[in-house]
């Protein structure tokens, strides 16, 4: 059932735990995810970034598939279908297409431009019934072109921002798109708790959960963070599982060429991988 993701997250934030949201690229990632939040009666949040929506050739094509296969597949659990990163072009063109939920990163101008950019942003989704992320500080790392150089947010700036009636909240604490490198120093957990008490019930989103360890989400979420993005561990997992059908050489035997095939050990590993973040994050039977 599509959504905005204002009461799953408000829900979360209150029964402390986070709703996973999984980046999708195509088909097979959107059928697995839709797939593993129905079995486990789990909200859900579809990411769509820039870079994937254009891959899918528009957000038009994304928003109409998305909610073809919410019916098709008889889905009754709640799910956003959410922007991920937009520019403030992209999530106007968003919120007329059909997605359900946008962010709008201005986490590059300065706070002034992004607080009158997120404003506006903030205004048109209201009015179509979407839900709003906005971002204070940045997220390290490059995540589909986009390169933030990790700032940990101003806690007085996040304020500003949830004030402008924001419905999540996305601040840098340390946390880096992609995979995290050996010398990473861990969630500013001071940064986090000085936020969530000047935000108050807005829920948090964290972004960069790729590889952050069990102890530090658990963290996170018990300092006020609902909302988790999973982007870079579904394509690992994917491309692990389909490089061992390839070199067993499964491709070769009988119809193993079979694009459906061929693609469905790395379906099935986005399933099992989407289900083992839900639990961690305690989503399962918060539908
Ligand atoms: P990872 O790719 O590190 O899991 O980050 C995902 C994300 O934050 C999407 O915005």
């Amino acid at each position: 059932m599509l959504v905005s993701a204002t009461e799953m997250l408000k829900k979360a934030k209150a029964g402390h735990y986070a709703v996973g949201q999984f980046n999708i690229n195509n088909l097979e990632w959107t059928k697995e995810i839709l797939k593993a939040a129905q079995d486990n009666n789990s909200p859900v949040i579809l990411g769509v970034s820039e870079g994937a929506g254009k891959y899918m050739t528009g957000f038009s094509t994304v928003a109409a598939m998305v909610a073809a296969m919410d019916k098709s597949l008889g889905i009754t659990v709640p799910v956003a279908l959410h922007l991920d990163h937009g520019t403030y072009e992209g999530a106007k063109t968003c919120i007329e297409v059909g997605f359900t939920s946008v962010m709008f990163d201005g986490s590059h101008y300065d706070i002034e431009e992004n607080v009158a950019k997120s404003k506006e942003i903030i205004a048109l989704a209201h009015a179509k019934g979407l839900s709003c992320e906005c971002e204070v500080g940045s997220i390290g790392g490059t995540e589909d072109g986009v390169t933030g150089m990790g700032e940990i947010a101003d806690p007085q700036e996040c304020k500003r921002v949830a004030d402008l009636g924001v419905d999540m909240l996305a601040a840098g604490i340390g946390n880096i798109h992609g995979i995290y490198p050996a010398n990473w120093k861990g969630l500013d957990f001071n940064a986090l708790d000085r936020i969530q008490q000047l935000t108050g019930d807005m829920p948090l989103v964290l972004h960069g959960g790729t590889g952050i360890p069990d102890d530090m989400i658990a963290k996170a979420i018990s300092l006020g963070v609902s909302k988790i993005n999973v982007n870079t561990e579904c394509q690992l997992v994917f491309a692990a599982a389909t490089r061992k059908y390839i070199e067993e050489g499964k491709d070769q035997i009988g119809k193993g060429y079979d694009p459906r095939k061929l693609l469905a050990p790395g379906a099935q590993a986005i399933y099992d991988k989407v289900v083992e973040k839900m639990k961690l994050f305690g989503s399962i039977d918060k539908a």
